[in-house]
């Protein structure tokens, strides 16, 4: 809440972007707290966030409100409402509501509940709900939640949050692919002989472990951030650029994706190691982590898309934190060519590479091929590479997207019910049978098995 959604609301609010009757009505469970003592919290993690240079107290005070809750009951709820009207006639503002949930996910069945029986889940103008990852923890947990929210709000009220979504380079995946006719018409498996998809982070888990103990790369990276990745990297093309178009043909990816077998995919944590000169302890050691977890830090897996377009073309996906730099990058290896012309020359020709950086240097990068001047011939890997940073002003923030799309009512970049659930359909048999954790250093790319895993297909990762 502290960390990205208030900075981006308040960047929002300061840069005129979001209208003069847009509140925010905190509400938490201290009773302790009232508007100033919000406004005054609020304000300090808007200076530690490094915006305090333009005096947020002004923001703060107009803007924010809190109201306590207790224990979840009828009358709480009830009582919320009257907290909505109450500051809705005062400051004369439309009935367009958000309910963002930020909470922890065993709190969000309640919530809903509550705030559907109290007839929060309509109003004169609109209503949104707003909920952060994860969203359930394996296919039973998943349909319970969609069933719940579905009891009280429809489809098309609900914005499930992956903030992957919301950054530029991931919505640019679309553009490059569909504006392009020159890729698409080599995005397929005569053209495409591989993908690697890697979300590396330098960061362990921060003061996060009480979340991540349940939960895990494959509930926190694999199952939401790299899947998304994967669909818009496979999907066919949508029959208009609409919410409804794309994550139908999102979930046609899923559909399709074979069980993942017990010999495709690896599970690693870390141990004590030094990433950029700096010694990190083991996962084992990070503070409210159990001495004898197997919590997995590191996934790498294979998987197929068996789809006319894909039939055989394997996509790697890996993802791990204390890695040995944070970086986010899917690599597509083109075919060879069919006869190698050069070889008489001895010399080996590399495949064509497309490489899209996600984060940090936004941008791709095509590996092509190139005679080295001068005899004997030989050849050399030479690149065309664009980077955002210098063709355009700094990207926007996720979050500011995200918040953006649902006070417009555009849920293109959000997470759909139904894709959700074929998500977790096809990890849960990963989840409830794991491959056994092995161990890897911290600042290494994960367990040695990671890398047999590619070597078995005679393939490496390549270098992100
Ligand atoms: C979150 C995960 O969804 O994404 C975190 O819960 C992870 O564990 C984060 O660190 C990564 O996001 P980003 O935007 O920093 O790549």
């Amino acid at each position: 809440m502290t960390r990205k959604l208030l900075p981006a609301l308040y960047h929002l609010g300061r840069h005129g972007q979001l209208s003069d009757d847009f509140r925010i009505l905190g509400v938490g469970r201290s009773s302790e707290m009232d508007h100033g003592a919000l406004r005054r919290t609020m304000c300090e993690a808007l200076v530690e966030a490094g915006l305090g240079r333009h005096r947020p107290e002004e923001w703060c005070e107009r803007t924010i409100y809190y109201h306590s809750i207790h224990d979840n009951t009828p009358e709480d709820f009830a009582r919320l409402r009257c907290a909505i009207e109450t500051l809705e006639r005062e400051h004369q503002l439309t009935s367009r509501r958000v309910f963002y949930l930020a909470l922890p996910p065993q709190a969000f069945p309640g919530t809903i509940i509550g705030l559907g029986e109290a007839g929060l889940n309509i109003s004169s103008g609109w209503t949104r709900l707003v909920i952060e990852k994860p969203f359930g923890r394996d296919l039973a947990s998943a349909r319970e939640l969609n069933d719940i929210v579905h009891r009280y709000f429809d489809e098309s009220q609900i914005y499930r949050i992956d903030h992957y979504l919301g950054k530029e380079t991931v919505q640019n995946l679309m553009v490059f692919r569909f504006a392009n006719p020159i890729f698409e018409s080599l995005w397929n498996r005569s053209q495409v002989e591989s993908v690697q998809i890697t979300v590396a982070e330098s960061l362990g888990i921060d003061s996060r472990a009480g979340y991540y103990e349940h939960a895990g790369a494959m509930r926190d990276m694999i199952q939401n951030h790299l899947s998304q990745l994967l669909c818009l990297i496979a999907m066919e093309v949508p029959d208009a650029f609409d919410a409804e178009a794309i994550r139908d043909e999102k979930n046609k990816v899923m559909r399709v994706i074979a069980p993942v077998q017990p010999d495709d995919i690896v599970f690693g944590q870390y141990q004590w190691g030094t990433i950029e000169g700096e010694e990190v302890v083991g996962y084992r050691d990070e503070a409210g982590v159990a001495a004898s977890s197997r919590t997995e830090t590191f996934v790498a897996m294979k998987l197929e898309v068996p789809n006319w377009r894909w039939q055989g073309v394997p996509f790697y996906l890996r993802t791990g934190k204390r890695m040995p730099r944070r970086s986010s990058r899917i690599m597509v290896t083109f075919r060879c060519a069919p006869v190698a012309l050069f070889k008489p020359y001895a010399c080996p020709v590399n495949a064509n590479v497309l490489g899209i950086t996600l984060q940090p240097e936004e941008g791709f990068d095509l590996q092509f091929e190139v005679k080295h001047p001068g005899q004997p011939l030989t050849v050399a890997s030479q690149r065309l590479r664009f980077r955002y940073a210098e063709a355009f002003s700094p990207l926007p923030d996720a979050y500011e997207t995200l918040l953006l799309d649902i006070l417009a009512g555009d849920a293109t970049l959000f997470v759909r019910g139904d894709w959700v659930e074929r998500s977790w359909k096809l990890y849960t048999p990963v989840l409830e049978n794991p491959p056994a954790v092995e161990p890897y250093a911290a600042g290494t790319w994960g367990p040695p098995a990671s890398k047999k895993l590619l070597a078995r297909d005679n393939r490496v990762w390549l270098p992100v």
